[in-house]
Order: C-alpha cells, then structure tokens, then sequence
C-alpha cells in the first residue's frame, strides 16, 4: 500500500467523556485520507459494535485464542448476527506460542476454504497474542481486509490493540514479521476484565505505569491509589485505563510510522527485552517491564536529572502492585548481550528513551532517544530505592 509524503496530515483528535463513564477516543490517521480509527475504553463498549460495522460487510471472522472464543466468542457472534452478520468464528491454541507464521497460514488458509472475500471483516477478540495475530491476518489476506479490534485483557485495552503495530513471532525473536495496519474500530469492553487472572491484571498495569511515565503523572496517583486492588487482581478504574490508551494514542497520531516520538513508547523496554530473551522468554513481558521501567528511570536520574524521588514514588507503586524490582538470576552480565541487540542501538552504542520529568519524555538530539554508556546501564541495573 502506497504512502504518500513524509509528512502525514492529521486531523484534530477528539476526546469525550460520556456521562456512562465510557471515554471516547476517535482519531483519523491522514495516510491518503484512507485510516480512520474509533477508539472506545469503557464498560459496555462492546455495545458501540452497530455503530463501527461498515454498511457493505455481510461476513465476520472473529479470531482470537481458543480461552478467549471459548468465553466471549457466543457473545460477540451474537451481537453480530443481530445486525444481520455471518459471523464465523476461528479459535487458535492460547498463548505466545501461536504468534506464528504456521498459524496465521492456516488462518489464512482456512479464509480461503470458507470463501472470504474483499467485503470480509476480520474481528480480532482478545489479549494481545489475538489482536497481534487477527491485526496481521487482517493486513495481509486478499492483500488486506477491514477489521475491527475487540481486546480483552488490560495489556490489550491499555496498549497492543492501539498504535497499528500487528504480527509475528519467529525463530529469529519476538515480532519479526508484522507491518502497520489500522482497524475501522478498537472497542475495549472494561467488563470483560472481570475474568482476567491476577498476574495478567499485573502486567498490564506495568505498560500503564509506562504511559503514566511518559505523558500522564496524575495516572500513576491513580494506580497508587488503587494498588491494593490492582495486587488482589482487581481491574484498574476506566477512568486509568482510559488514561493510559490516552497517553499512546495521542503519541501515534503524532508519529505513526515511528520515525522520530513514538520511539518514546519503547521506556523501560530496552531493559525488559533483554531480561525477556536472556530467560529465553520465561519472564512474563509484564513483570520484564516492571524492572525495565525501574532501571530505566534510575539511568534517568543519574543522565537527564529524572528526580530521584520520581523514580522512587514509581518503585513504590510497583511494588504496591505486586510486580517485582528485580529478576532472580537475572544480572546485568545476562542482560548485556541481549541490550546490544536492541533496535535503537546505533553505531554500537545503547540508546534509551528516558524521561526529563514525570510526563515528559527527552527529545534527545531530536530522535527522542539518548545514547547511556554501559556502565551506567550496569550502575543503575541494581537500585536501592
Ligand atoms: N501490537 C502492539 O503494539 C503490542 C504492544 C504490546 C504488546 N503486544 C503483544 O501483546 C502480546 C501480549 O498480550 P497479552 O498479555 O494480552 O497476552 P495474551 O493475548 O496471551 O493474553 C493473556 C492470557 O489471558 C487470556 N485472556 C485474555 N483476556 C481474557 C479475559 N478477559 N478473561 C480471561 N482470560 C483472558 C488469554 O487467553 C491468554 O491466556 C504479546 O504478543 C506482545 O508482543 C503488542
Ligand atoms: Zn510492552
């Protein structure tokens, strides 16, 4: 698909707070005119199915992990029927796992043999492994379908169902093969989170604390005033939720291609991809954040003057939570030869995305990331706070 200029026209975000607590999100991305997303966070978003349904789609194929199928699948199949839809549903195995090129080319596959065709719309239900792999068949059968996104888990609602970013996994790592493809509608139905278990509750409050870090302080008051909930597995207000779609929405808008401040999505990443593949993927991505997020504001402090007392209010909502400060077994020596291999690495050197202050990422020399010496990285690996 062409794109046309460096410079992408965006229109003016919207944000509305419903009176029902739902906040709505709508922004159209200016790629030829032809990406325009509706982002609804809030209880009983589902129920906004009729209004993002395109008039000419007669044919649904709701994929999503086979947990997740086995929960909501009926529901949504109902929904859609009522507006006169052919849902048809295609459960794969859960897990990481299935974030595969075997699976998508059998999801394909089986698109083929049902007959879909280029009026289809893809319905990707569930956590992030679901909308990553439903996103990228979407993108890529009869050479891209129309799809709408029903995440399921916090990870989903709060941060992999929004930006565009959909794929793969390989033997090469993690994300591989993907591209950028942009549903009609992203609807995040926050009673869905009821049946969650804890430690996914956890996680996606890690990838909320970021958000609150990168462009929302007052978030992580409200997840500290929380954490006793967030800890006993309990879902996060809307209102935070809400907040933290908010704080990478607005940045995806701004960069969606990735080529200068979406890089600032990446804080506490660099630490935690590496913690992930030095476990050969053992650490839940969650809990690798959690410690990313601390080490990384810990090498703010010591390089951009991030105040120490910020990076130990965020430690102490973690800790609130119940993620952890570090991973047993897990030194900066494992790390290192992992950071190295890390996206943003340029000309040898680590580069981070590092916060100036609470809600203020760095724009660095312009790339929104900064280039950290190893042992500074080593320094700040093990904190006392
Ligand atoms: N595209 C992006 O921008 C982006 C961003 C962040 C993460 N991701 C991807 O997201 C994936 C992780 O997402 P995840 O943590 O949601 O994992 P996941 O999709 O595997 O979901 C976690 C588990 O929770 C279950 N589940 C989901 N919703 C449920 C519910 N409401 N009730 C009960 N069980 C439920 C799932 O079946 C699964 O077992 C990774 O593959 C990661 O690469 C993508
Ligand atoms: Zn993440």
């Amino acid at each position: 698909m062409g794109r046309v200029g460096k410079e992408p026209d965006f229109g003016v975000p919207e944000y509305s707070m419903c009176d029902d607590g739902i906040r709505e999100h709508t922004f159209h991305l200016g790629i030829q005119g032809a990406w325009a997303t509706r982002v609804v966070v809030g209880r009983g978003a589902l129920g906004g199915l009729p209004a993002s349904w395109p008039a000419d789609a007669a044919r649904a194929f709701v994929i999503g992990d086979a947990n997740v199928l086995g929960r909501f699948g009926s529901e949504v199949a109902g929904r859609l029927r009522r507006l006169g839809v052919d849902a048809t549903l295609l459960p794969f195995a859960p897990g990481e796992a299935s974030k595969t090129r075997r699976t998508w080319g059998r999801l394909i596959d089986r698109l083929d043999r049902l007959d879909a065709d280029r009026q289809s719309v893809v319905v990707g239900l569930g956590g992030g492994v679901s909308t990553d792999l439903a996103g990228f068949v979407a993108a890529t059968a009869l050479r891209g379908l129309r799809g709408i996104l029903l995440p399921t888990s916090l990870l989903a609602m709060a941060d992999a169902a929004l930006g565009g970013k959909v794929g793969l996994d390989t033997p090469g790592g993690k994300n591989r093969v993907g591209t950028m493809w942009w549903p009609l509608a992203v609807l995040a139905d926050t009673s869905l989170l009821a049946s969650l278990p804890s430690a996914e509750i956890r996680h996606g409050v890690a990838e909320m604390a970021k958000a609150a870090l990168i462009g929302d302080p007052a978030l992580l008051d409200l997840l500290a005033d929380q954490a006793p909930g967030l800890a006993a597995g309990r879902p996060p207000s809307d209102e935070a939720i809400a907040r933290a779609a908010a704080v990478k929405l607005d940045i995806v808008e701004r960069d969606p291609l990735e080529g200068g401040e979406r890089r600032v999505l990446n804080l506490g990443h660099t630490v935690a991809h590496a913690i992930e593949a030095a476990s050969d993927w053992r650490v839940p991505h969650g809990a690798a954040v959690a410690v990313g997020l601390r080490v990384e504001s810990r090498i703010a402090a010591r390089v951009l003057g991030f105040p120490d007392e910020a990076a130990r209010r965020l430690s102490g909502v973690l800790d609130g939570v119940g993620l952890p400060s570090s991973i047993p077994g897990c030194r900066y020596q494992d790390a290192a030869p992992f950071l190295v291999r890390d996206k943003k690495v340029q000309g040898g050197r680590l580069r981070f995305a590092l916060p100036e202050a609470p809600g203020r990422m760095t724009r660095g020399d312009g790339g929104w990331t900064v280039a950290v010496g190893p042992e500074i990285v080593e320094a700040c690996w093990h904190g006392t706070d």
